[in-house]
């Protein structure tokens, strides 16, 4: 804990000074502000606009923005998400704010590629946004103002590359900043459940670097969100991506098996573990857990609290803590200082209105693409 506190004093310092933070990846457990990315300007605007357009969907009818709002930290404040009509959604919608960063993505990481492949498979699922990349590109294309910007941004004509990788330049452009752990302005009650955080409570051991995750996948006993069960639309959904990706016995289940959809383990073990997330941004993006489960902050501690959930693959590293009122209160504390600037301005959101009504192009089966 020493080091870690040294190290946080060190990079405050550094932050003083105006120097540039570095990060060591031999100090992969150090925290300190997330690293703004180095972004190439016309494309990312290109993804901005992209990532606003609801032409991207099969209907026309929902963009990325429609479930990652960005007055909800980039997620939409409900406990399962929403999905394209004729299905419904069976995962929390994860903020993201600094997903750019991480080594894995969606709640049982089952890709752990490039963002450029979950742009794909977010236009293209079914149940996301039912997208055929052809279509797509087709109606792209019609829209004099896209020919424009793709030219402008490098890219030559539009092209279902070409938007796998602007939207990633945008999602660049989603860095935390201003929080309070980073300006240091944090009071007392912060800096003491900051102590904890690191120390009795224990939830440095997953919940570490900058931004407060491993990237890896554990069980922490989350109860399961009843509503996939007994809501028919989204258990029929769940039933269709359990059968796509290879789980066994997908139709009888009643619990969503998190990573095991990526790993497989024969003996189950990996059953109900899911990715660590980000503890940045969490005052905006409510309710939590992978499946929105539980309602507050304080309710998240409690859950911490009295050992977590019930699970016999729990890991176990989570365990009753025995926390005292005002050390619940001060890791509270804690977490709210880990909320930056809401990243609602120009800089991050598509501020014109999309027109849709330029002219068709006459000839268009003629025309060469
Ligand atoms: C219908 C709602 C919906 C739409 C539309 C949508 N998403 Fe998502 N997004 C989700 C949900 C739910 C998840 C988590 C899925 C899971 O874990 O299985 C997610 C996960 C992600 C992740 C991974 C985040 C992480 O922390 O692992 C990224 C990145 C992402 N979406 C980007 C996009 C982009 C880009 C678009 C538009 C092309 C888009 N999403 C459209 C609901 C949506
Ligand atoms: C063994 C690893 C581990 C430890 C220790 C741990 N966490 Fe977590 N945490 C996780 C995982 C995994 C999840 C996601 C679980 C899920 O989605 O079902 C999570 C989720 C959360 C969330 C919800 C975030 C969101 O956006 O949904 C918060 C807040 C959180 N943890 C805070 C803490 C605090 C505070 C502690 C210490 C008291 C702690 N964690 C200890 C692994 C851990």
């Amino acid at each position: 804990m020493n080091r870690r506190v040294s190290s946080k004093i060190a990079w405050r310092v550094a932050l003083a000074v105006g120097a540039a933070v570095a990060v060591s990846p031999v100090l992969a457990d150090d925290f300190g502000p997330v690293p703004q990315m180095e972004v190439d300007a016309k494309k990312a605007a290109l993804g901005k606009r992209l990532f606003f357009d609801p032409r991207l969907s099969g209907d026309a009818a929902i963009s990325c923005a429609t479930c990652h709002i960005p007055e909800k930290g980039f997620g939409d404040g409900l406990a399962l998400s929403k999905a394209y009509p004729g299905s419904d959604g069976f995962r929390n919608t994860p903020t993201l704010i600094n997903s750019a960063q991480k080594a894995a993505w969606f709640h049982d990481g089952r890709i752990g590629t490039n963002l450029n492949d979950v742009t794909r498979e977010s236009i293209t699922e079914t149940y996301s946004m039912n997208m055929d990349m052809r279509l797509m590109q087709e109606r792209i294309k019609q829209d004099p103002a896209y020919v424009v910007m793709f030219e402008e941004a490098g890219f030559g004509e539009p092209s279902n590359g070409s938007v796998r990788n602007a939207i990633p330049e945008y999602l660049k452009t989603l860095t935390s900043r201003g929080a309070a752990f980073d300006t240091g302005v944090m009071t007392d009650a912060a800096q003491r459940g900051f102590e904890l955080f690191t120390g009795k409570a224990g939830c440095a051991q997953c919940h570490s670097g900058p931004r407060f995750t491993d990237d890896m996948p554990h069980n922490t006993g989350v109860p399961d969100n009843p509503d996939i069960w007994s809501n028919p639309m989204r258990h029929l959904t769940f039933v269709a991506f359990g059968n796509f990706m290879g789980v066994e016995n997908y139709m009888n289940l009643r619990r969503d098996v998190g990573a095991h959809v990526r790993t497989h383990k024969a003996d189950g073990s990996d059953i109900g573990k899911f990715m660590t997330p980000t503890l940045r941004e969490l005052t905006y993006t409510a309710p939590y857990m992978h499946n929105g489960t539980i309602e507050t902050l304080e309710d998240v501690i409690a859950f911490y609290n009295q050992g977590g959930g019930d699970d016999p693959n729990k890991d176990p590293r989570i365990k009753p803590l025995d926390l005292s009122r005002d050390e619940r209160a001060n890791l509270l504390a804690f977490l709210m200082s880990l909320s930056g600037d809401p990243l609602t301005g120009p800089e991050h959101v598509w501020q014109e209105k999309i027109n849709v009504n330029y002219p068709v192009i006459d000839d268009w089966l003629e025309k060469r693409n």
